[in-house]
Order: structure tokens, then C-alpha cells, then sequence
């Protein structure tokens, strides 16, 4: 009998190498999404033949009631959230509504439709902050610096409460920033190498970014994925901190970039004072120590083949589109 395994957020970058990954492992794959979502349809559009979407949202206790009796899951990897940090001071509620008390909705309705599900959470590096300690891992307490980190807290506490409280088989992933090809273009490594994208081929002449300085750890989301799936594996549920093990800072993400391009970044880079936040997370470093170890995962594109990658990506969609406001040659 092929596993069957739920998704949600699988319209999200994660959610859609999840997705694949489970499918190349035999998995039957559901996925729940919210009906008005469109933003990143995009991301799962080749898989719609060997998915099952359910609609459903994290603020709604039914509709995810109604989604686990539907699909009646052998495993769960809850990565729906609002995860955008500086929306989450625009709105705080709604982050704090979706990003928090959704993980405590998904566990209720998984303990009460079956309490033998396993469960995955996607917690976050930005629980850190204001880091107490470098690098960082499973034991270092956390410091929230944006009601997003401290909604994603709040779901990591509420994992392990389930856990300890009903025996749950309920990981929380502690995750360091990874990202992709598929990543929103909100966040800015997929600025970046859009914009570097359109620079190059002309479309743009710089390229506004916050706080250069900024440092993270980060990793490519389909070996991140991997990492979610060998938790839910395991004999025991336990929290894993996974990353890289290396810091870079958003100046080295650009300089790669645009070398990519053979461009100067210098000359494009503007810095904007808009795009700071009212606190900053000013840097993270991931200790995987314990995901190397008990789990044998290692992450396997480097940092420097995840810049490039993205940039060379970016560049293919813009050359695959259709010039706008060019007029097609008729005989
Ligand atoms: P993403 O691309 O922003 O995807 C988030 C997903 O959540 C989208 O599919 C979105 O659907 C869905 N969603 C948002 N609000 C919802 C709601 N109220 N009900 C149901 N679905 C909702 O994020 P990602 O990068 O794939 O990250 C996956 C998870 O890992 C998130 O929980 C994120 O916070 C966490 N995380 C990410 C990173 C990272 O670096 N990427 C690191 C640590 C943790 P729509 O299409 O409808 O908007
Ligand atoms: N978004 C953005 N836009 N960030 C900028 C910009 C800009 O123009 N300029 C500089 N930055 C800096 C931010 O100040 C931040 O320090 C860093 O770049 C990374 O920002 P994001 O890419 O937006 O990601 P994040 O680290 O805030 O959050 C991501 O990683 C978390 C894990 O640590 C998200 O994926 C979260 O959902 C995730 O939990």
C-alpha cells in the first residue's frame, strides 16, 4: 500500500518540491490550498495530473477537519503560513491567526481524526532573532524579532506541547532560509537575481534593496524538503535544526549575482531605506550537527550553485516570454 501524505501550503515553494519528491518515492500526494490562491499556482502546475488539491484554509478548524477525513493521511507536513516577514507588522493578526494558532488547528483536527498521523512543522531560523548564540541550534533559546517569529514560536511550542501532551509522532523543523527558482519574488534572493535578470536584458536600471549587511544561512529548498520527509521517518519524533552551516551576507548574494551576468553591481545597487525593518534579524547561523547525525541528511548544492542557479532561471523565464508591445510580423 503506497503511503498517502497531505500537504499543506503546497502551492508554496516548499510545498512543490515536496510534493515531487514524495511522488518520486511512491507516495499518494494530497494537497490543500486556499480557493482564492493563484499567486503560486504557477509552482504546481506540472504536477496537477498526480496531485489531488483540496480547499481549505488554516484559519478555518472545519475545512481542515473536513480535508484530514477526506484524505485520511498517513503523514502531515504542515507549511502553510503567512511567511513573509515584513508583512507580518502590516498584519500581525492575520500572521498570528495563519502562522500561529493554525499549527494548533492542524494538530487538533490530526489528533482527533487520527492521533497515529505524523506530523511535521515548518518552524523557522527566524525564531532565533536576536540570536543568544552562534551557531545556532536545537537548545538555544529563542528571541522573535517580528510577529512572524514569534507566530512560528508559538507553532513550535505548540508541536511539542501535542507531543509531549498526547504522544503525538509530531516534528517541528527548525528551518534556516533556503530558497529556489520557485521562491516568491517578495523575498530577496529572488530579488536579486530577477532583478539582475531584467537589468541585463535591459528591462531595468537598478535594482532597490534594505539592509546589504544582513547575514543567513542559506540553502537550496529542495535539499530542505528532504529533510522535512526523513524527520517523519524516524522511530522517535524529535525538533531538527537544518541548515547549511555557512553564513553569507545579502552584498555576497548580489556580487554573485551579477557576476553571473558579468555585470558590476555597484552601478545598479541602490540602497533604500523602505525596505528596512522595524527590527532586524542581522544574522543567523545554522548548527546541523543533530540532523547530520541522526538523520544523515547534508544539504548538497552550495551556496554559490544556488545563486547561480537562480540567476540563470530567471533569465530563461524572461527570455521564454513574449516581448510586450511587440507586433508580430504578418505576410
Ligand atoms: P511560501 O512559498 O510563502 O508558501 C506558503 C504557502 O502557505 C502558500 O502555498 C500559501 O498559499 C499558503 N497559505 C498562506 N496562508 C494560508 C492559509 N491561511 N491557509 C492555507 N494556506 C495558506 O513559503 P515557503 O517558502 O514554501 O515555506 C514553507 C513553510 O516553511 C512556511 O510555513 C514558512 O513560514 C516556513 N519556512 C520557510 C523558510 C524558507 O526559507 N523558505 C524557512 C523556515 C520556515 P497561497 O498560494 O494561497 O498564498
Ligand atoms: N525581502 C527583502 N527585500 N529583504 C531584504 C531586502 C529587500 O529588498 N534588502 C535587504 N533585505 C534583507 C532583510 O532585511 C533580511 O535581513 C534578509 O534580507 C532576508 O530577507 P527575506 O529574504 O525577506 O527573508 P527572511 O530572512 O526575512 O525570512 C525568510 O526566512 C525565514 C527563515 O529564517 C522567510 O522565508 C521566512 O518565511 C523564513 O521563516
Amino acid at each position: 500500500m503506497p503511503k498517502t501524505a497531505l500537504i499543506t501550503g503546497i502551492s508554496g515553494q516548499d510545498g512543490s518540491y515536496l510534493a515531487e519528491f514524495l511522488l518520486s518515492k511512491g507516495y499518494e500526494v494530497h494537497g490543500m490550498k486556499r480557493r482564492t490562491s493563484t499567486k503560486y499556482s504557477a509552482c504546481i502546475e506540472h504536477l496537477k495530473d498526480q496531485i489531488t488539491l483540496h480547499d481549505g484554509d488554516l484559519l478555518d478548524s472545519s475545512s481542515l477537519i473536513r480535508v484530514f477525513e477526506q484524505t485520511r493521511p498517513d503523514e502531515v507536513y504542515n507549511l502553510a503560513a503567512q511567511s513573509f516577514v515584513p508583512l507580518s507588522w502590516e498584519q500581525p493578526i492575520f500572521t498570528t491567526e495563519a502562522t500561529g494558532v493554525g499549527v494548533a488547528r492542524m494538530l487538533d483536527a490530526a489528533l482527533h481524526v487520527d492521533r497515529n498521523i505524523r506530523f511535521y512543522q515548518a518552524s523557522s531560523s527566524e525564531m532565533f532573532g536576536k540570536v543568544r548564540e552562534t551557531p545556532q541550534r536545537e537548545t538555544t533559546p529563542f528571541h522573535p524579532r517580528s510577529p512572524y517569529g514569534a507566530a512560528k514560536a508559538y507553532g513550535h511550542h505548540i508541536t511539542v506541547n501535542y507531543r509531549e501532551s498526547y504522544d503525538m509522532f509530531a516534528c517541528s523543523g527548525i528551518l534556516f532560509n533556503h530558497e529556489s527558482p520557485r521562491r516568491g519574488l517578495e523575498f530577496v534572493t529572488r530579488k536579486i537575481s530577477n532583478g539582475v535578470a531584467r537589468i541585463h536584458a535591459g528591462l531595468d536600471t537598478e535594482l532597490c534593496l534594505g539592509n546589504l549587511d544582513a547575514k543567513r544561512d542559506w540553502g537550496h529548498a529542495r535539499d530542505y524538503v528532504r529533510a522535512m520527509w526523513m524527520m517523519l521517518q524516524q522511530d522517535k519524533p524529535d525538533d531538527y535544526v537544518v541548515g547549511t552551516g555557512e553564513m553569507h551576507s545579502v552584498r555576497e548574494f548580489v556580487e554573485i549575482a551579477f557576476d553571473q551576468v558579468g555585470l558590476d553591481w555597484q552601478k545598479y545597487v541602490v540602497v533604500d531605506p523602505k525596505f528596512y525593518r522595524p527590527a532586524e534579524v542581522d544574522q543567523l547561523l545554522s548548527d546541523p550537527t543533530k540532523a547530520r547525525e541522526k538523520l544523515g541528511w547534508e544539504p548538497r548544492v552550495t551556496f554559490e550553485e544556488l545563486v547561480r542557479e537562480m540567476v540563470d532561471k530567471d533569465r530563461a523565464i524572461l527570455s521564454s516570454k513574449k516581448p510586450v508591445g511587440l507586433k508580430l510580423k504578418t505576410a
